[in-house]
C-alpha cells in the first residue's frame, strides 16, 4: 500500500486540484486508486473537497460505487478555520481517522490523503497537520504557488518536512496570471537544485517521483 499525503504552502493553493490530476494519471497507469480528506472545515452543508474527490473516484475505480461522502470526509466542521479552532479546541480522534483509512484502503493500492491548510495548521492542542503525515507513514507532495513570495513559502515548508524526516517532492501550481514567475523565482529554485515541476504540465513526472519515494 502506497500512501501519498497532499499538502501545500497554504490553503487554496491547489491541493484538491492536484489530487484530482494525480488520481487520473495513476488510474490511467492501471493503479487501483483511492483518496480521503480526513478533516475538512468550512463545511456548510456538504464537504465540497471530498465531493470532488469522490466524483473522480467513482469514475476511476468501480470499487468506490457504494462509498459515501462521510467515508471520504470522516471529520468535518462548519467554521472555515484551522481544525483546532473550528472544532472548538476538541481533541483529535485519531482512531476515527485510522478506521476511515482502513475502510478506504480495502478498495485501493494507492491512497491519496488530502490535508487541510498547510503543514502547521493546528488540528488539536498538540497535533499539527504535519504530524498526520508521520502518523499515516505517508510520503508527501508539497504543492506550492508561483506568485511573489513562493521562495519563502516553499523553503519554510521544505524545512518543516526535512526536520520531520518526511519523504517528499515539490510541485508548482502556477496560475494564469503568474507571468513573473520565470523572472522572479524560477532561477532561484533551479540554482538551488530544486526541479521546477508544474502540476499542469508535468503531472507524469510528478507521479513517477511519487511512486519512487
Ligand atoms: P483547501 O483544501 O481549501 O485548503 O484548498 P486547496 O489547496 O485544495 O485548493 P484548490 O485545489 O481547491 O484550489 C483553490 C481554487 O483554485 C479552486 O477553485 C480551484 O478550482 C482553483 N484552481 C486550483 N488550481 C488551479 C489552476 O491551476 N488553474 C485554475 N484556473 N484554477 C485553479
Ligand atoms: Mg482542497
Amino acid at each position: 500500500m502506497k500512501r501519498i499525503f497532499i499538502t501545500a504552502t497554504n490553503t487554496n493553493i491547489g491541493k484538491t486540484y492536484t489530487t484530482k490530476l494525480l488520481l487520473e494519471e495513476f488510474a490511467f497507469r492501471g493503479i487501483r486508486v483511492g483518496a480521503i480528506k480526513p478533516i475538512e472545515t468550512g463545511v456548510a452543508s456538504f464537504p465540497l473537497d471530498a465531493q470532488e474527490i469522490l466524483t473522480s473516484l467513482k469514475r476511476l475505480n468501480n470499487e468506490f460505487k457504494d462509498i459515501k461522502i462521510d467515508d471520504i470526509a470522516p471529520i468535518t466542521y462548519k467554521l472555515p478555520a484551522a481544525p483546532f479552532v473550528a472544532s472548538g479546541n476538541a481533541p483529535l480522534d485519531l482512531k476515527l481517522l485510522d478506521d476511515a483509512v482502513e475502510k478506504i484502503e480495502k478498495l485501493c493500492d494507492l491512497l491519496i490523503i488530502e490535508g487541510a491548510g498547510g503543514l502547521y495548521t493546528p488540528i488539536d492542542k498538540d497535533f499539527m497537520m504535519i504530524d498526520l503525515i508521520s502518523h499515516f507513514g505517508a510520503s508527501a507532495l508539497l504543492v506550492t504557488h508561483c506568485s511573489l513570495g513562493c521562495i519563502n513559502d516553499t523553503l519554510l515548508s521544505k524545512k518543516a518536512l526535512d526536520d520531520k524526516n518526511i519523504k517528499y517532492t515539490v510541485a508548482f501550481n502556477c496560475r494564469e496570471n503568474d507571468n513573473d514567475f520565470a523572472i522572479t523565482s524560477k532561477d532561484y529554485f533551479l540554482k538551488s537544485n530544486l526541479d521546477v515541476l508544474k502540476v499542469g504540465e508535468n503531472i507524469k513526472e510528478i507521479c513517477d517521483i511519487l511512486l519512487e519515494i
